[in-house]
């Protein structure tokens, strides 16, 4: 019997190994004989990679794309919206081309199409595997609807440094969470079949380092050893690559000296052999001419280097196009090269099934019935809700239906805002507010005052560069203190005060770096002025990056982080306020106590002279403040409580491989149903590199209802173990390793085990 049940499971493996190996010929065939047909400029056609003039996301963006597309100069356009425009323009391609290949549709779907999900650094925040994939499937479902065919998303830079605005479209610090998301989102838009319209190109990015820039600044050098890279920030890349992403975005950043668009190593040598990658490789914008800038070379010369690096495709800035030709007859590149490019991105042409209908996605019935439909949203305000990350609470929350509220803050009616980053499909006219979340979920017995109590900043200037592209927040010409005392006017009859405050939108995301990761001055007055009143203040938190709240830990009732939790957030918010939802989200990015902190992060090494608790002349340390974070890594309450048992170990001396099983009874102690993060890390105690202090290694999210008791069980196996060492050899080490469980990477009990080969 169980033998032949082996014997169907083969059969059936080596089916679809076959079917896959034949569908792989008969493209190989498809492309090729294509190919043999094309003329050079024909395939530098291909490579070109233009931004539509629907809105631009970058600096500056190529216009006339019409003409473009009929002189056979375009392989794919981005950021077009609607089924329309994009048909018109594919009906250039197809019926004026000489070769009639399709183009391909770009977009940065980042967060949602139009349904618009928390930013990803929110997503990441649910510990939820199955929501991530499911945002994702959704935005394809959507983004395919209305034509697109390929996202600019996943991107899975480790972000460590909360100045940099883009950790905000990251996962946070960590590697094993980030690589999981890196593989759901990668599944959530592909699926298991690219060639269905409702499936999308995935493009994993910024390959690779982006997310270590110095000093948090935008497109800013970055510099590490390679054990770091292998170890730390590469996992996330090879994580979608393993999952099957077909495409891969190089980053702005120079890596070891060479900027990423042009670097050999990084994109041929790690990517294409270690990786063993298929797909291919876009620049990001204008990536490739801006090696200028970075001092390798002339025009001419940074589109060889790109090429030769083995990059197939031009993000906006044409120089595939217009010197690979010159450069082609001066032999500095060879036609090889350019047909391999152009060879990739016909190939994924094909797995999207455009050669055998070029409008395969563009349906006007499927964009006028799944987009933004009533389904969509209400699975957006239940997977917002799961990102919010109680931070502190005094008891206030939830509260009851028939309390006064005082709603105070710049963000309660900022519908402009409450998407956050790269929504660039969303249709901010729906999103709903914290006004319009809370003012709904009470009907009736509504009682919500609103003021808006300040400006998003002070400083007009500053303000203006940091809602540039209309993501903005009506500036209010009366003076602070006015501002304030209708503030504090409308609180004086309420129960409990809700201050909606933080970043604008515009705050993080690209070019949105900061010095300062206070809340804004103008709004931190509000909020002291508040909290003098004595009645509750609940600080829902808008941001898209850690921010310090020492002042606001110490002083307000809670805090409620709801990142940009997309169109729905305000109902969501509402949700969790009012206890219809039990906040479980966990931080994915420690909170800094002081931006003199960062870098921070829980996986750090030990150094030679740790700190114990606190300051100690000649140990790892500042002078004025601890190295703890404010709120560490993988923390966040609950309105529920749960006590975790006496971790149980299967086995404490372990031989070659086998499987350590980790266990823990969680119970849920409170009065709420609700879900709990429970958390596995190691400590690789001694090994031929230094190790961090703890490595996230598993988890699980549960839940439980009151009086619950749930028992989580881990397995882990030397697999977990390994790591590059020196030579940059993937292997586990024998000797002492510390297991430790936990709701957050600081609160853990801790055990050991001895595991030798
Ligand atoms: C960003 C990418 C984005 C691209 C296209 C660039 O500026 O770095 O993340 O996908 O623009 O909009």
């Amino acid at each position: 019997m169980k033998k032949n049940v082996l014997l169907i499971a083969v059969l059936i493996i080596s089916q679809i190994a076959y079917s896959q190996k034949s569908k792989d010929a008969a493209m190989h065939q498809f492309v090729g004989k294509l190919l043999a047909k094309m003329t050079l400029q024909e395939k530098l056609g291909q490579l070109n990679l233009p931004a539509s003039s629907d809105f631009v996301t970058g600096q500056v963006s190529s216009s006339d794309i019409a003409s473009k597309v009929i002189a056979g100069n375009v392989g794919g356009v981005f950021n077009i919206r609607s089924v329309t425009k994009i048909k018109e323009l594919q009906e250039y391609a197809v019926n004026k081309t000489r070769l009639k290949i399709p183009l391909l549709f770009g977009m940065d779907v980042i967060h949602g199409y139009r349904t618009i999900f928390p930013i990803p650094l929110g997503m990441s925040s649910t510990w939820d595997m199955q929501l991530v994939e499911r945002s994702a499937r959704i935005a394809a479902n959507e983004a395919s609807a209305d034509g697109i065919q390929w996202t600019f998303s996943p991107m899975v830079d480790l972000t460590r440094d909360p100045r940099w605005g883009r950790v905000s479209e990251g996962n946070g610090e960590d590697v094993f969470l980030s690589a999981a998301i890196a593989k759901a989102m990668v599944h959530g838009y592909q699926g298991d079949d690219l060639s269905l319209p409702n499936t999308i190109l995935a493009c994993v990015k910024h390959y690779a380092l982006y997310g270590a820039a110095e000093g948090g600044r935008d497109y800013n050098t970055t510099d590490m050893s390679r054990v770091r890279m292998y170890n730390e920030y590469f996992p996330p890349y090879k994580a979608a690559i393993d999952a099957g992403v077909g495409s891969v975005m190089v980053s702005f950043n120079e890596v070891d000296g060479i900027p990423a668009s042009g670097n050999k190593w990084l994109v041929d040598d790690v990517l294409r052999r270690q990786w063993k990658f298929n797909g291919f490789v876009v620049s990001d914008y204008t990536g490739i001419p801006e090696m200028m800038a970075h001092g390798v070379g002339d025009f001419q010369t940074v589109n060889v280097k790109s090429l030769q690096a083995g990059v197939d495709m031009d993000m906006v800035g044409e120089g595939f196009l217009t010197t690979l030709t010159k450069s082609l007859k001066e032999g500095k590149i060879s036609q090889a090269q350019i047909d391999k490019a152009c060879e990739r991105i016909l190939e994924a042409k094909y797995k999207l099934g455009l050669f055998d209908d070029p409008y395969r996605y563009c349906n006007a019935q499927r964009s006028a019935t799944e987009v933004f439909t009533a389904a969509n949203r209400a699975e957006a305000r239940t997977i917002a809700a799961q990102s919010f990350v109680l931070l502190k609470n005094n008891q206030v929350l939830p509260f009851a239906a028939n309390k006064k509220i005082a709603l105070v803050g710049p963000l309660a009616n900022a519908k402009e805002n409450m998407t956050g980053t790269w929504s660039v499909g969303a249709d901010n006219s729906k999103s709903i507010t914290v006004l319009k979340g809370l003012t709904d979920a009470l009907g009736e017995r509504g009682n919500v005052v609103y003021a808006k109590g300040s400006n998003l900043e002070d400083d007009i200037e500053l303000e203006k560069r940091a809602t540039m592209f209309g993501k903005d927040i009506p500036r209010d010409n009366r003076t602070a203190d006015e501002m304030i005392q209708e503030a504090l006017k409308v609180s004086a009859g309420s129960d409990i005060i809700v201050a909606a405050l933080g970043e604008g939108a515009e705050m993080s995301g690209e070019s949105a770096s900061r010095s300062n990761l206070d809340i804004p001055e103008a709004q931190k007055r509000l909020l002291k002025a508040l909290v003098a009143t004595g009645k509750p203040v609940v600080l829902v938190l808008f941001t898209g990056r850690p921010l310090t709240l020492n002042w606001e830990a110490a002083n307000v009732s809670a805090i409620l982080n709801v990142w940009f939790a997309g169109s729905e957030a305000g109902d969501a918010i509402a949700d969790v306020l009012l206890g219809k939802v039990n906040p479980s989200g966990k931080l994915s990015m420690s909170f800094p106590q002081s931006v003199g902190q960062v870098p921070l992060y829980y996986n750090h090494k030990n150094t030679g002279r740790p700190l114990g608790t606190w300051f100690e002349k000649y140990r790892s340390n500042y002078l004025d403040v601890s190295n703890e974070p404010l709120y560490p890594f993988g923390y966040g309450l609950s309105y529920s409580q749960f006590e975790y048992g006496k971790m149980e170990l299967s086995a404490t001396q372990l031989k070659g491989n086998q499987t350590l099983r980790v266990s823990v009874d969680i119970k849920n102690t409170g009065a709420f149903t609700g879900k709990e993060v429970v958390q596995l890390y190691i400590r690789d105690m001694v090994g031929s590199i230094t190790r961090p202090v703890k490595e996230l290694k598993g988890f699980d999210k549960i839940e439980l209802a009151p009086g619950q008791t749930k028992k989580v069980i881990f397995e882990l196996t030397p697999a977990s173990l390994k790591f590059y060492n020196s030579e940059l050899k993937l292997d586990w080490e024998s000797g002492d390793f510390q297991i430790m469980v936990g709701p957050n990477a600081k609160d853990v009990s801790t055990m050991k085990v001895n595991w030798v080969k």
